[in-house]
């Protein structure tokens, strides 16, 4: 059976309906959900309540799992969820709301800030899937903001300074923009700058994405507050409100976005009060956006 999708916003997010994301998907199914992915940036499935291992299962849709390592400081044994799932609740492994002053919940604040997945990877992902399993009564949704669109919103000289420039990421830049600055020498190993072109272009569509993340500390080549000041210009433009959709959540909705073409970040909530059990599973990418140093 085939089904449907129904775009809900003047520059991308298509809501799926008519799938069942705990069976199996025919071949062309898959080939539809995939080329979706590429023309609306971000996918949204409603009431689908899945296990972990059905999630993953469903994630492999998009490509090969990333495993959650070396993307946050909590340690392998103070895990709530298996390898494959990031955990992007504000719950620790006995499900106890984080306190107000854990490490961990300091770290991740930083997905307040707009951000993509893994652009601090040298490979950095392709897809999230984010799936909720409880929610705060107040706050916490998630918005997205769609790169291609905001890059054709350019003036044709931005778009031709930008068009070579390679960024330097590290998760050590998005939390010191929150005042996050104490590392273990460990961390400071795993958290090393990786480069990133700053114009991706969609393999697919054709269309180009300005690459930004709040992981970006500097521009190849430029002086640092320079570079600095020029990604904050830009990230704001192109999270201008024009360009962004708001995800109120609900208990069994799925998110799909696509890290190439979008940005995201979860908005305030009481996270010392309230779980929100948010999890996510992450598809790696397929190559290096330009060439490393190391
Ligand atoms: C993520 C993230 C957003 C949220 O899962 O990658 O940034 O709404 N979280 O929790
Ligand atoms: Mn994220």
């Amino acid at each position: 059976m085939g089904f449907s999708i129904n775009k809900i916003h003047e520059h991308f997010v298509g809501v799926i309906d008519g799938l069942d994301l705990k069976r199996t998907l025919s071949n062309s199914d898959v080939l539809k959900l995939n080329n979706a992915l590429d023309e609306f940036g971000v996918l949204v499935f409603r009431n689908q309540i899945l296990t972990d291992e059905q999630q993953i299962e469903f994630s492999k849709v998009f490509g090969t799992i990333e495993l959650a390592i070396g993307g946050n400081v909590t340690k392998e044994k103070d895990r709530r969820l298996s390898l494959e799932i990031a955990d992007v609740s504000n719950l620790d492994k006995d499900g106890k709301i984080f306190t107000r002053n854990d490490r961990r919940r300091m770290f991740n604040l930083g997905n307040r800030l707009w951000h993509s997945d893994s652009s601090y990877r040298k490979i950095p992902a392709k897809c999230s899937l984010l799936s909720c399993h409880s929610k705060p009564n107040f706050g916490g949704n998630t918005e997205f903001a769609f790169m291609p669109a905001a890059y054709d919103a350019l003036d044709d000289e931005i778009k031709k300074e930008i068009e070579e420039l390679v960024t330097e990421h590290s998760l050590i830049y998005s939390r010191g923009l929150l005042g996050f600055s104490e590392f273990t020498n460990e961390e400071k190993e795993t958290f090393k700058p990786v480069r990133q072109a700053l114009v991706r272009k969609n393999e697919n569509t054709g269309r180009k994405s300005i690459y930004l993340s709040a992981h970006i500390g500097t521009i190849v080549g430029w002086e640092t507050p320079e570079a600095r000041d020029f990604i904050r210009e830009l990230t704001e433009h192109a999270t201008s409100r024009t360009f962004v959709y708001a995800h109120e959540w609900n208990i069994g909705d799925l998110v799909v976005w696509d890290n190439r073409q979008c940005m995201h970040r979860v908005r305030p909530f009481k996270d010392t009060g309230e779980p929100r059990d948010m999890r996510r599973t992450t598809i790696a990418g397929q190559r290096e956006t330009t060439k490393q140093l190391h």
